[in-house]
């Protein structure tokens, strides 16, 4: 990937020169209010350094899948998080790549900051629509890819500008990608993956290829109970992905076949539903048929700590159970609390016999600010959830060949 260095001499310096960055700051929102602003965080490195050199930043980001120019949508809260965590004045266009967006730029000075208005207002973004990629570039002499969540999306702005302008590679998806490649390329053992989220059909395809390098996969969330059914046992009313079954056997054999242990919950807590307020704890084996599974038990929290205490690299991509809900929260925090204790230890442990943990998605990376795990007790949080998922799978990233 080309670096920040060489798109620097390819300009002839920054000073003077308008250079886009493309961040992900989809961030959730409740209301206008951000309840985690992680990945404006990870952001900033890039963006202070451009502005620091003299470049005129141009920062370009999504938020959401809206349809259209849905004001709900605004990254204006974004803006002004990003400015107060910045320190400077981040000046907000009211469009995409129209007259507010071209004023906005066109009164930038050499070493400020501006943020377009959420690119998926623009029609031709997802599709990747050469006139919107035309608009977009237009705004700018340079860019730089820093989205790492979103690069796995070959939308206008994440190839469409690059295949137009100077490009390079930010400091954000440099550092993801580096981490990522210490999972995939000789992973240090026992290699254990932690695997949650509600759909087994969203994780099957890196399921496959992390059966063929992990030691161990700790599965929960709301995918354990197509793994629970497929080995005949009762879930209830549990999230059942019954046309996933036969995937599932087969991916049980293969893991057997190779010796990787797929561990399963031996207890979950469940309800009558997300609105009841009754639930309680059951075997895993036998959920009653009134009853969903909504976290994962305090025995088999326990029993997935057992199984990572060994662990020298750990994965973990999904929460365990409805962690939104405190109440369905504690195997999500327990298992957090468990990769998070991998790497400090007694505090005497060398370097070398800790675990490296890298914490996938950003429903995971939530959960950890949300549930006020520490985040320094993690190797990495990466700001990518699908995008990690399939760096993991082995599938070229568009966002990532179009930074070469
Ligand atoms: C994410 O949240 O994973 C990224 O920002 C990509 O968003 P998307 O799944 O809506 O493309």
């Amino acid at each position: 990937m080309r670096t920040v260095a060489d798109l620097e001499s390819e300009l002839g310096g920054f000073g003077g020169r308008r250079v886009m960055v493309r961040s992900d700051l989809n961030v959730p929102l409740d209301g206008p209010r951000i309840t985690d602003d992680g990945r404006i965080r990870a952001s900033l490195p890039t963006i202070a350094a451009l502005a620091a050199a003299g470049a005129r930043v141009v920062v370009c980001a999504h938020l959401g899948r809206p349809k259209g120019a849905d004001p709900a949508f605004s990254l204006a809260p974004v803006g002004r998080r990003l400015a107060e965590l910045l320190h400077r004045p981040v000046s907000q266009a009211g469009d995409v790549s129209g007259p507010s967006a071209r004023a906005v730029v066109a009164a930038l000075a050499d070493g400020e900051v501006a943020l377009l208005e959420n690119v998926r207002f623009a029609a031709g973004e997802t599709s990747n629509d050469p006139d919107t990629a035309a608009a977009l570039a237009a705004l700018v002499d340079g860019y730089v890819g820093d989205a790492f969540g979103a690069m796995h999306r070959a939308h206008a702005s994440t190839v469409g500008v690059p295949a137009r302008r100077p490009h390079a590679a930010g400091a954000l998806v440099r550092s993801e990608v580096n981490v990522l490649r210490r999972l995939t390329d000789s992973p240090a053992r026992p290699y254990v993956v932690v695997l949650g989220g509600a759909k087994v059909s969203d994780k099957l395809a890196v399921l496959g290829r992390l059966v063929q390098r992990a030691d161990r996969i700790l599965v929960g969330g709301g995918m354990c109970f197509t793994f629970l059914a497929a080995q005949g046992h009762d879930v209830g009313g549990s999230l059942l992905q019954r046309d996933q079954l036969d995937a599932v056997r087969a991916l049980l054999r293969d893991a057997e076949g190779r010796g990787v242990q797929i561990v399963l919950p031996v207890d979950v807590v469940a309800s009558a539903g997300l609105d009841d307020p009754n639930c309680q704890t059951v075997d895993a084996d036998a959920i009653p048929a009134d009853l969903m599974g909504l976290d994962i038990g305090p025995r088999s929290a326990q029993l997935f700590a057992e199984r990572l205490a060994d662990a020298r690299l750990v994965f973990w991509n999904g929460p365990m159970g409805v962690f939104e809900q405190p109440r369905f929260a504690a195997g999500t925090r327990q298992v957090a609390q468990a990769i998070a204790g991998l790497r400090d230890g007694a505090g005497d442990q060398d370097e070398d016999q800790r675990a490296f943990t890298v914490v996938g998605g950003g429903d995971s990376a939530a959960a950890i600010r949300v549930l006020g795990v520490a985040e320094d007790r993690f190797g990495h949080i990466s700001t990518g959830g699908g995008a990690s998922l399939e760096y993991l799978e082995g599938r070229e990233l568009p966002g990532l060949a179009a930074l070469a």
